[in-house]
């Protein structure tokens, strides 16, 4: 036998045992799903395993507005996903407030999310999520972090922002504002989150490999929630195959990309910085000892990456697409701001701006950054609408459905109207009960970055609107007449195919 028989039956022998090893592993999956897989023929169930509910509504969220506005408690089951789904403020409230410690995120979305975000503060519970809480919201509410936001802010909006706009409408050419919006944010977000600067809205429109690693990354886990059993996926990462296989490649990149910025930021000295990653290593010592904690400050950096930017960008987004179809609003922000007056908007003058306020606010009442969030129940409970929920199953909130409740927003639930957000002689603007619009979570864990994301979106909708008219065109702003736009699956909203937009300057 010579050596090339010998390597070619070396090779068969290892081919026969992986397709063995590889049969072994389905059958395994064929019968853990039979024994585990809550079978279920319901009309929800049915639905929702065939797809069939796509005949009838754009998204998913639309499907489950109509489900829980049919259900007299404003909460359904999917048995398929082991999951009670609501849109019943008291609900809520009880998830969020009354009960925090029995609804925490839960192991099973700690494992979904786990190689992505590892143990930042948005996948942990308990004494990590205290510790990290503690941290940060010291850092974001502290005045010194707050004037430097400002500040990296209204940079971003004067020095790129605005001179892209004002290139597009040069040219009349067709601009992606929500390709625009994710740039601006991610921009902002890495200065304020790590005092660095990745030029992504630079008038080059440079591919930034950090921004499409971490696209990847969040798009593929987010595919894992909503697997019908997470069986599905831990085979294929067991495996490392398909979106598995990706999903790897994309984390692998974004560990590499974020060591980067640590190492940078470590380089540059922490001292005299107001960036959070630089406080947050002062705070914790780590700037001696860097080597001891890395894995702590990759998972802060992503977890801010994951916090500020497609949140904003997605608010943005909507509400441009929704202006373009109600000029009156654009026009009311317009005056509100000082009419057509160049020049920065100041902090001061960006907080007594109630309208503008308001029509961000009822944006993000119809369109969620975050559409649904899910919790696990520690221990049987029953909520108070009667709901009776096992031990260890997962209850998800809907802020998108909440937004589009008739019992909570009156029969113009579908109608763009931001005055229902102002009283008083003043017209002052008065936020809602969070409980009923959990857009920013409630309760104990409630968005830490929700201020800096109100003037990040007022600096950014104001100048915006004071210099140019902005048009949407073709099918994706169509919510307003009567479709709405169809988003991507995601961890965060986004407009699938973008928002193609054409910029008119106003003023000469
Ligand atoms: C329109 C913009 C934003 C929206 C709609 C939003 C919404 C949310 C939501 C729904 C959560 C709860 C997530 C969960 O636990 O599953 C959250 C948490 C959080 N957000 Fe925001 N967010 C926005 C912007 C920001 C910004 C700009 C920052 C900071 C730079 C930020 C920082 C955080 C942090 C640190 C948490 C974790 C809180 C905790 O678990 O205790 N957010 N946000």
């Amino acid at each position: 036998m010579d050596s090339m028989e010998l390597s070619w039956g070396a090779r068969c022998a290892g081919l026969a045992f992986f397709g063995f090893s590889l049969c072994l592993a389905a059958l395994g999956v064929v019968l853990l799903l039979v024994r585990r897989w809550p079978w279920c023929s319901c009309h929800v169930c049915r639905a929702y395993l065939t797809g069939s509910w796509a005949r009838e509504f754009t998204n998913l969220g639309d499907w489950y507005a109509h489900l829980l506005r049919q259900s007299p408690t404003g909460t359904v089951h999917v048995h398929v996903l082991g999951c009670t789904v609501t849109a019943n403020p008291a609900n809520v409230e009880y998830m969020l407030k009354t009960r925090f410690d029995n609804f925490p995120k839960g192991k099973p979305f700690a494992a979904i999310l786990g190689d992505l975000l590892g143990n930042g503060i948005f996948n942990v519970d308990g004494e990590a999520w205290r510790h990290q809480r503690k941290m940060a919201s010291l850092e974001l509410g502290s005045v010194a972090v707050r004037s430097y936001a400002y500040k990296i802010i209204a940079k971003e909006v004067e020095t790129r922002l605005m001179p892209v706009l004002d290139d597009a409408a040069d040219r009349g050419t067709v601009l992606d504002l929500q390709d625009v919006f994710r740039r601006f944010a991610f921009d902002t977000i890495c200065k304020i989150s790590f005092g660095l600067d990745p030029c992504c809205l630079d008038k080059e429109m440079p591919v930034s490999e950090l921004a499409e690693a971490f696209d990847t990354a969040s798009r593929l886990s987010a595919m894992r929630g909503a697997a019908a059993s997470p069986l599905l996926w831990t085979m294929k990462r067991f495996l490392n195959i398909g979106s598995e296989r990706e999903l790897k490649k994309a984390i692998k990149l974004v560990d590499e990309l974020a060591a980067a910025m640590i190492r940078e930021r470590q380089k540059l000295g922490v001292g005299g910085s107001h960036d959070l990653l630089s406080r947050f290593m002062a705070s914790t010592g780590v700037d001696a000892h860097a080597a001891v904690d890395d894995k702590f400050l990759r998972d802060i950096v992503v977890s801010f990456l994951l916090a500020g930017r497609d949140t904003v960008s997605s608010a943005l987004t909507t509400l441009f697409m929704l202006l373009s179809k109600k000029p009156d609003v654009a026009a009311a922000m317009r005056a509100e701001a000082g009419g057509g007056e160049k020049g920065a908007v100041t902090y001061e003058h960006l907080k007594a701006l109630h309208y503008t306020h308001a029509v961000l606010y009822e944006n993000m009442r119809l369109f969620p950054p975050v559409q649904f969030d899910s919790k696990f129940c520690a221990a049987a409970d029953v909520l108070p609408d009667g709901t009776y929920v096992k031990g260890e199953a997962r209850v998800m909130y809907h802020p998108y459905a909440m937004g589009r409740m008739p019992h909570i927003w009156g029969t113009e639930k579908d109608a763009f109207r931001p005055e229902r957000w102002l009283t008083g002689p003043g017209a002052s603007f008065v936020p809602a009960n969070p409980y009923k619009y959990p857009v920013f979570q409630a309760g104990q864990r409630v968005c830490l970055g929700k201020e800096l994301a109100v003037t990040e979106m007022k600096a950014v909708s104001v100048a915006v609107v004071r210099a140019f008219d902005v048009e949407v065109v073709g099918e994706n702003g169509r919510s307003g007449g009567g479709g709405a736009p169809r988003f991507v699956p995601g961890l965060t909203a986004s407009i699938s195919g973008g928002l193609p937009v054409r910029v008119r300057r106003l003023h000469t």
